[in-house]
Order: structure tokens, then sequence, then C-alpha cells
């Protein structure tokens, strides 16, 4: 069942070779670059001849700092110092361009969700699941958005003043998504961003460029020029340069805590620069001695292992109950190898190729130094490898000399390690440079109402008896410490990627005269009180 076969892709599920990937989006119009670029190879190896081959799925732009430059420039100019035709637009019609994006995008499902699969390895259903989700949290981010307008569309009166409170755009947003979602993160940053009326220069994930690029000609088509504009390259010739402009408002990024504080530090202009961030994690799953045993190792093998553990929301380390340790790790080890592996074309298939070989080794090191150390792999061929293949291991027990212990491995590792009094966990996840997510598994009313109430302070959402997650869509995601700065979800997404204005005014009656003359002559798009339903 675990021993990995490179079969051949089904016709269907298979891409070719794309043709489009030297694109990129600046000012409206698509332009063909004629420059560098690097051959875009899949992580599944298929059958050429005698041998096995990564198969090439075309070539990617690797663009300059001039064409960086002209990207920013155009959002800028789009901008226009908060004149532009974008920010003083309507709500109404920011909300018909997203709706038109959204129509066109649909029409790609199929071209997308072949191009994430073969790009990351992420299964058939999953890369399906990620297209529909990201239109989803589109169409909900419009129906949030009208409800969010309603509300603005009031005028308030306080201590003799009069006011009307809004949210207004930051101005230009740079949005850089990862490559575990390579499509879904970045939207979620792009999607709020555009349609509170920032103009927008996205930066494409190196792994997950190409799946992008289908979607070049609806972005076009849908946005007035110079709103949103589509780079790809190498952060340090296309990144750099931008934010060493000085001219970005907001940065959206999905990464590491590492490059988020580099492109922090290069912003001449620190107090201008607003952040919305998600980054690392290492979120702990807790398993109490009453905890319903197989729903926790049901939901602990999902939660550390889809993606093959390629999620920031992923359980990376689970504590367990020293008294029921033994029963957990012996299940978790037996369920971990009924976990079917294969290529992702495959229906059914869970586990899957990491994306490069470099992360196959550092999973190789992580359960190198940890079984130096006196851990165990307890599951059958936990650890082999064979080219981007890495079978999930299931260490145990894992403890604080262990790298595995401390750092987010992102990768098919399950570390579990037994505790003798909770306490011992909540001083490790308060010590823990990391605060996003962690699940309790237990039943006891008052030990997990206690466990609640502490873990809530140091992380910023507590599974109960389920795997930690991002959805639904419309909770809040986010994270404390080094995990994250703001929250996303649909409704919080409008907020980060706006700032709350006003226009206000003493309440006498000249000034009433004022505003209600804007209001009936319909000359302020701000200072209004249509609204949508
Ligand atoms: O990598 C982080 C993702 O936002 C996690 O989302 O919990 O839905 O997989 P998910």
């Amino acid at each position: 069942m675990n021993t990995l076969e490179w079969t051949v892709s089904p016709k269907d599920r298979d891409p070719g070779i794309f043709s489009g990937g030297m694109r990129y989006l600046v000012d409206g119009r698509i332009h063909e670059w004629k420059g560098a670029f690097f051959e875009v190879k899949s992580p599944i190896f298929q059958p050429s001849g005698a041998v096995l081959e990564k198969r090439s799925l075309g070539h990617c732009a690797l663009l300059d700092h001039d064409v960086a430059m002209s990207a920013l420039q155009a959002a800028v100019r789009a901008y226009d110092k908060g004149r532009g035709a974008w920010p003083t637009s309507p709500v109404a019609m920011r909300i018909r361009c997203m709706g038109d994006f959204l129509d066109r995008m649909e029409k790609k499902r199929l071209d997308v969700a072949r191009l994430i699969m073969w790009e990351v390895a992420k299964p058939w259903a999953d890369s399906l699941k990620e297209f529909d989700r990201t239109v989803a949290y589109g169409r909900d981010t419009i129906v949030a958005l009208k409800e969010l307008d309603r509300t603005a569309s009031r005028f308030v009166m306080d201590s003799g003043f009069l006011a009307q409170v809004r949210r207004s755009p930051h101005g230009v947003a740079l949005c850089m998504g990862p490559y575990n979602y390579p499509l879904n993160e970045g939207y979620t940053t792009l999607l709020p961003a555009l349609i509170m009326g920032n103009t927008v220069v996205a930066k494409l994930p190196r792994l997950g460029m190409l799946c992008n690029m289908p979607l070049l000609e609806a972005f076009a088509e849908s946005f007035p020029p110079g709103v949103i504009n589509i780079i790809t390259g190498e952060g340090g010739e296309v990144v750099t340069p931008i934010i060493e402009s000085g001219q970005v408002d907001l940065l959206a990024f999905i990464g590491s805590a590492g490059v988020a504080n580099i492109l922090k530090h290069k912003h001449p202009r620190p107090n201008r620069l607003r952040s919305v961030l998600g980054l690392g994690a290492k979120n702990p799953g807790i398993v109490l001695a009453d905890a319903d045993m197989e729903l926790a190792v049901r939901e602990c093998v999902q939660g550390a292992l889809t993606f093959n553990g390629q999620r920031c929301t992923a359980l990376k380390i689970i504590f367990v109950d020293r008294k029921i340790a033994d029963e957990f790790v012996a299940r978790m080890a037996k369920a971990v190898s009924a976990l079917p592996c294969g290529m992702p074309f495959t229906d059914g298939v869970s586990l899957t190729p990491l994306p490069e070989e470099h992360i196959v080794e550092r999973m190789q090191r992580y359960v190198e130094e940890a079984v130096a150390k006196g851990a165990r792999v307890m599951n059958p061929g936990g650890g082999d490898t064979d080219r981007t293949w890495f079978h999930p291991a299931v260490l145990y027990p894992v403890n604080s000399q262990m790298k595995i212990w401390h750092e987010e491995q992102f990768g098919p590792i399950v570390a579990i390690a037994p505790f003798d009094e909770v306490v011992e966990v909540l001083d490790y996840v308060a010590a823990s440079p990391y605060g996003q997510q962690a699940s309790v598994f237990g039943h006891d009313p008052k030990v997990v109402g206690r466990l609640v109430d502490a873990l809530v302070n140091q992380v910023s959402r507590v599974n109960l008896n389920c795997q930690c997650q991002r959805g639904p869509d419309t909770f809040p995601f986010g994270g404390r410490k080094d995990s994250a700065e703001g929250t996303l979800s649909v409704g919080d997404a409008l907020k980060v990627f706006s700032t709350r204005t006003l226009a206000a005014a003493k309440q006498t009656s000249e000034n009433t005269e004022v505003i209600q003359g804007i209001i009936r002559g319909r000359h302020s798009e701000f200072l209004n009180t249509d609204y949508l339903f």
C-alpha cells in the first residue's frame, strides 16, 4: 500500500506543456517577456523511455528590475495619490469589476486546477477544492462588502458633530502568496485589497507561478489599467526594488517570518507601511487521557498530514498524556500506514511527492537527528525516500533536545511527545515563538474549559476535538507572536485592507446645508447615503 509508484497520468488530467508562462500583466496589458526564464519542472516523475524524468510544464519569466518598477509605477499611477478613478470609484463599480472577474475566472477552473496539481503535487480533488474555495471567497467578499457599505451609509451624530465614517483604501499594495496554496492564499489578500480600492502589484510564488497564468486575461478584462499588475521573478530582482522605493503602502505577505522581516526592513518609511502577514506556526495537538481515541487519531492524522503536512495550520507536534501514549502512538502509526500514497492525479490518494528534493533532504535531517537523540520511527517505511517522495514518519518520543521539537517542519513528519502534567504543554506553547492555533482532545468540561482559557491567551484559535484549520473562511484567521500580523477572513480582510476614515462637521445649519447639497447633488462618493443591498 505504501510503496510509491510513479504511474502515468490520465490524459484529461495532464496539462501538457503550458505555453503562457512567459507573460506578465502591467498597466492593463499582457506582455510577452523575451528575457531570462526558467523551466518549470513538476515534482512528479514520469516514465520517459526506460527512465523516470520530472515532467516539464513550460517556462516562466524571470522579470527584471525595470519591469518590476514599471508594474509599481502602473499601480502608483492608478492610485494617483488617492485621486485615481479606482480609489474614488463607487463601491458598486468595484463590486461589478470583481463579479466580472470571478465569472471569467470560473471558466478556467480545470486549466488552473491541473497546473496546481502538477506544479506542487497537490491531489486532484484538493486542487479543484483550492480553486472553488477561492472563487467562493471572492463571492463572499462581495456580500460582506455590501453589508459593510450598508452600515457605513448612515451619518452619526455625537457631541454636536455630524460625521460619516467609512473605510478608505491604504494605497498601493504588494501581495505575495506561498507555494502550498499557490492560488488561494495570494487571492485571499489581493481580492480584498482590490475591492477596497487599493491598487496592487502581485508577485507570484516561485513554485506555483504557472497555475496563475490562465487568469491574466480575466484580470486584464475585468479591472481598469494599472489597478492589478502581476509579475514573476526572483525576489531580489523584482521585490527588493519595489519595497525599497518606499511607494508601497501595504505589504500582504504569506510565507516565512524571516522573509517578512527582511522586506519590512527594506522599506525606507516604516511608519507608512501597513502589513498583513501570515507566517509560520508550530500548532500543537494536546491529547488528554479521556480523549475519544479513535476521533483523536483520525483528526491528528488529517491535521498532521493533509497535503503532506504543508499547511501553516498543520498539527506540527502532538502532546499525548503518558497514560495513553503507547496506544495512541501505535494507532497513529497504523493509521498513517493505511493512507494511500501515490500520484496526485490518482483519485483517493492522500500522500504525494514533495515539491522539491531539498524539502525531502530537510525531512531526512529532522528524522536522523531525532533518532540519534532517542526518538524512534514508529511506522514501517517511515522516512524512506525516492526522488521527491518522502514517506511520512511518525516520530516518538520527541523532546526538547531535538530540532523537530522547536522548528516548523512544514512536511510529512508526525512528531509525538508524552506529557505527565498538562502545564508542561502550556509552558511549551508559552515559550514557543509561534502562536497560531492549538487542538485539544478530551472530554472533561472542567479540564478542557481551563485549557481553553489558558490557550486563548497564547494562540488565535483553539480547536476542540478537531484538527487545526483556517476554514470556514468567515472565521477569523490570525496568529500571535511570530505567526501573523492582522486577521484574515472574508469580513476581517476588508478591514485590514482599508482604514477607517471620516468626514466630520460641527452640526450647524450652514454645515447641514453643505452636506445635504453634496448628497442631493451626488457630488461625493464618500459622503452619500446610498447603499447596496
Ligand atoms: O497554509 C495555511 C493555510 O491557510 C491553511 O488553510 O487550514 O484550510 O488548510 P487550511
